[in-house]
């Protein structure tokens, strides 16, 4: 059975009725084995049973390959013969028909003919570069994330490309860890129904679709938390924590059918998660029963040495096979060592069986048995690398993920009477820092930059006046003059500041988020102009921006917006499409204020009553403790009234529904969509309880003068939490609900009694 977007999700999101169609287009060859369960265990056991120890471990290995395709070297004659010799299960970063068609035939030369699995990180488009997942995540448009998906997969699977190395499904709290940028921010709820989008997406219904890729919930696990927000860190966390907070995003995608989970660099609680085997053994393929494989993250089964935690690689690879790591990626530990291992009985075989039936069944589920070049097709690639409804819908996602911070004196949309636009900034003409970080495609002649997307926009009669006025980074400040005298000669100023694609991601941990270099400068500078200024902001994360944030006129956070981000954001500009992004992570007004996460707030012993009065409160003498921009926080070019909220009983019993609605109204003249949010918090519990909690959300469309009616169900598991014996549990009391426009902006309340 292939995947197929139903026609009605794609109206829903707002596409253009022909783009309907091309998601019903005539659906790609069914998977040849597309054969039941039972008929897969049987193939795989009947090659297990053929395979010698040396093939077995040969499924386990993972290597990178872009080198593998190029000119002779000695990596690539080895890794050749490795991959003819049947040592290798999988290959990362080979890409396209020819090179996926090479690679394969030398795997097909081996004694068992096994196929490789090619692997990439497809984090947010193949070709066509969606917003990073943060951005998408701002949109809280469920439909939309998961087509998101679905074209990256349709894009890579006509690539050649089995398996994608996504959905990063870390809770981002810490703005300091550049790899928020990959997830879905901060929030666990939010998170959880995005991971199950993002797996639906990829990978359709049931893999074998050739329009679909395997996923990969990563990093498996907690590895947001890492200390200090340093980037291959420890971390340290309550098993309530853990479970509450970290561990449901991996849940939902595995109860979504994520096809493999990858493991994570950090530590947990003293023990590397590739090592962890109450991650991977009793959580993951204990409790959770989970049929998938785990790839290790690049190396980290080796660097178990550098913890401290393995004397060498080959006890690494006997600590990391234990504790349920399925397959190595790049760190050679098991190739160099398992068969030993195994042989001096350090290594039980049955562990070495189960992993490779693991990896094999993924790969009869993908049909490469029966057809091992079926995801490699010259004419498909051309085909749907060429579809232009992936650009649309990279568009639309685009603006529905752009979140408007601030507009004041109606200063956006802009009118099309403008006669002279400043355009202005180190990231008004950028177009590869628009695609962001852990981007596939970095050829600048498919991405539209702002200035490009804003002169396909404006009328004729409207002139664009561009200055770079400075760089990202840097001090120089030679460029201010000529950005002042370009905003003199305007009516109104549009500046592009952020951060350069290489700025958040992998590896890119930051202790100071201002905006780099000289650029608030420079926006301080055409303030004092007098013009009107609207301010656009490109980044991966969170960033902190003082001046702009008080003195702008209007803010828009792009984060990285992706191929169609200049269109994007012209259709935003000028009002095409009204902004709705909601913020899914806390901005702070300071590092210091760190962690700062919404749902990290407690009431305390000592809580501020009254603003004025802070003495002896937990509180800072030098700050509010408020953030700059509250979690869910995002305006309109409307306004929307929440009214009549009804509660459907005071009361309920624990295996009841109860449900709570109330009125939505557009009160301006824009027709626009306004996330409702639902939180709640259990005021006194066994265990202390966040001051509010996302239980719930809608995104709803209204008209000018429209109003509707929202509703959400309250059950007993929207009430629990791990008590202190890490039972998940509701216990009997009041309960606070809120429902409202963002997590510092509640509209509505109530109570609800859960009996005994
Ligand atoms: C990297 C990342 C991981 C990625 C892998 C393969 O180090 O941690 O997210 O999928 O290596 O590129």
């Amino acid at each position: 059975m292939t995947f197929s977007f139903p026609k009605s999700l794609l109206l829903l999101l707002g596409l253009l009725p022909g783009q309907a169609a091309w998601a019903q287009k005539k659906k790609p060859a069914p998977a040849p084995t597309a054969a039941s369960p039972a008929d897969v265990e049987r193939r795989v056991a009947a090659l297990l049973a053929q395979m010698t120890l040396e093939e077995k471990v040969g499924q386990l290995n993972q290597y990178s390959g872009r080198e593998v395709t190029g000119p002779a070297s000695d990596r690539k004659n080895t890794l050749l013969a490795s991959i003819r010799a049947g040592q290798v299960g999988s290959m990362l970063n080979v890409k396209g028909v020819k090179d996926t068609r090479e690679i394969q035939a030398e795997a097909l030369k081996s004694r068992l003919k096994i196929p490789l699995l090619f692997s990439l990180d497809v984090i947010h488009g193949y070709q066509t570069t969606f917003p990073i997942p943060l951005g998408e995540a701002a949109s809280w448009d469920l439909d939309a994330i998961r087509l998101g998906a679905h074209v990256a997969a349709r894009e890579a699977a006509a690539s050649g490309i089995h398996w994608t190395f996504a959905p990063m499904v870390d809770v981002g709290r810490d703005p300091r860890w550049g790899r928020v940028m990959e997830g879905a921010g901060e929030d666990t709820y939010l998170g959880a129904q995005i991971a199950k989008a993002r797996v639906l997406g990829f990978q359709g219904s049931t893999l074998g679709g050739t329009d679909a890729v395997m996923a990969c919930a990563k990093h498996f696990a907690a590895y947001g938390a890492a200390l200090a927000g340093r980037d291959y860190n420890a971390v340290d966390m309550s098993e309530q924590q853990l479970w509450e907070i970290y561990l449901p995003p991996f849940k939902a995608a595995a109860d979504a059918g994520v096809a493999t989970f990858m493991n994570s660099f950090n530590t947990l609680n003293g023990i590397p998660a590739t090592g962890n085997a109450y991650l991977q053994r009793d959580i993951l393929k204990g409790q959770w029963q989970y049929p998938g494989f785990v790839v290790s993250d690049w190396g980290s089964i080796g660097e178990m040495a550098n913890w401290g935690y393995a004397t060498d690689k080959a006890d690494a690879a006997q600590k990391a096979l234990t504790a349920g790591s399925d397959m190595d990626m790049e760190s050679d530990a098991y190739h160099k060592n398992l068969e030993q291992l195994v042989t001096n009985g350090k290594v039980k075989i049955d562990l070495v069986d189960d992993a490779v039936r693991r990896i094999l069944r993924k790969k009869f589920e993908l049909g490469l048995f029966d057809d091992a070049y079926r995801f490699s097709d010259e004419k498909r690639e051309k085909q749907v690398l060429n579809d232009p409804q992936n650009r649309a819908a990279a568009r639309q996602m685009a603006r529905k993920s752009l979140v408007l911070l601030k507009n004041e004196n109606a200063t956006l949309p802009l009118a099309n009477t403008l006669r002279r636009i400043a355009v202005i900034g180190p990231l008004a003409k950028a177009r590869r820092d628009l695609n962001g970080s852990w981007t596939v495609d970095t050829d600048t002649t498919r991405i539209t930059s702002l200035y490009d997307g804003l002169r396909q926009r404006a009328g004729k009669t409207t002139e664009l006046r561009y200055a770079k006025g400075c760089e990202v980074s840097g001090e120089s400040r030679a460029g201010f003059e000529q950005a002042v005298a370009t905003a003199q000669s305007a009516d109104l100023i549009i500046l592009t500041v952020g951060e350069s694609w290489d700025m958040s991601g992998e590896a890119k941990s930051r202790t100071d988020i201002h905006l780099p270099g000289v650029q608030e400068e420079l926006f301080k500078v055409l303030k004092a102009t007098g013009k009107p200024v609207a301010v656009v902001v490109f980044g991966g994360r969170p960033l902190i921006f003082d001046a702009i944030a008080e003195q702008a006129d209007a803010i828009l956070y792009a984060w990285w917006p992706g191929s169609e981000g200049g269109t994007a954001l012209a259709d935003v500009l000028y009002g095409d499409y009204n902004p709705a992004g909601k913020l899914p992570i806390t901005f702070p007004r300071s590092v210091g204020q760190i962690p700062i996460a919404y749902n990290q707030q407690y009431n305390t012993g000592r809580p501020i009553t009254r603003p004025s009065d802070i003495r002896y409160k937990s509180a800072y003498i030098d700050s509010p403790n408020t953030p700059r921009y509250a979690f869910g926080y995002g305006l309109s070019y409307t306004t929307f009234k929440y009214s009549d909220l009804k509660i459907g009983r005071p009361q309920m019993q624990a295996g009841e529904l109860v449900q709570v609605s109330f009125t939505l109204t557009n009160t301006g003249k824009t027709a626009g969509e306004e996330v409702a949010q639902l939180y709640l918090r259990d005021p006194v519990a066994s265990v202390v309880r966040p001051l509010k909690e996302l239980k719930d959300f809608r995104k709803i469309s209204l008209k000018p003068g429209e109003s509707k009616t929202v509703t959400f169900t309250i059950d007993k598991e929207k009430l629990a939490f791990y008590n202190a014996k890490l039972e998940w549990q509701a216990e009997p009391g009041k309960f606070n609900l809120m429902v409202g426009s963002a997590s510092d902006d509640i509209r509505l309340d109530g109570t609800l009694e859960l009996l005994p």
